[in-house]
């Protein structure tokens, strides 16, 4: 029987938090069995929509949920903030867009490195949902 599934809620608000969100992450990912390449995977894809939140929003949420069932593993990551929003998706989540001289790889590389990701954003609320599932 599985065990009793894990919510974990954190603040972000300084680089400190990005550390401690990235390391949740990974651990939740080991705990539940996931590999060693889906553990970095996630703690890459947590530490750049934290960093984002950090730099365009100045603080915000981060929620790392165990979603596996009897079939499979899974890990569900919701990254919020309340802060300006991103006015075209579409275009910041191209390789190479940044509206701060950055490599502009943080949104794309995210979604790359996911099985499933969503965002939606209007000014006081961008939410990124990711998740990550392997069959056991
Ligand atoms: N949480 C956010 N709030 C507002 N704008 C954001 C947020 N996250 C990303 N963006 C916008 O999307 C662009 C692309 O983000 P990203 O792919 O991480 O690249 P980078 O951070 O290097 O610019 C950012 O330059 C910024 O304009
Ligand atoms: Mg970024």
């Amino acid at each position: 029987m599985p065990g009793p599934s894990t919510t974990e809620r954190l603040r972000v608000r300084d680089p400190n938090d990005i550390v401690t969100a990235r390391r949740a992450a990974r651990e939740l990912c080991a705990q539940l069995g996931f590999g060693n390449a889906d553990q970095t995977r996630l703690a890459t894809a947590v530490s750049e929509l934290t960093r984002n939140v950090i730099q365009y929003a100045g603080e915000g949420r981060c929620q790392i949920e165990d979603v596996s069932d009897a079939h499979s593993l899974g890990v569900r990551v919701t990254v919020e903030d309340q802060g300006p929003g991103i006015p075209d998706i579409e275009r910041a989540l191209r390789d190479g867009y940044s509206t701060s001289g950055g490599l502009g790889a943080g949104l794309p590389g995210t979604r790359r490195l996911v099985d499933h990701f969503e965002i939606s954003s209007r000014p006081g609320l961008t939410q990124v949902i990711i998740t990550l599932t392997r069959r056991r």
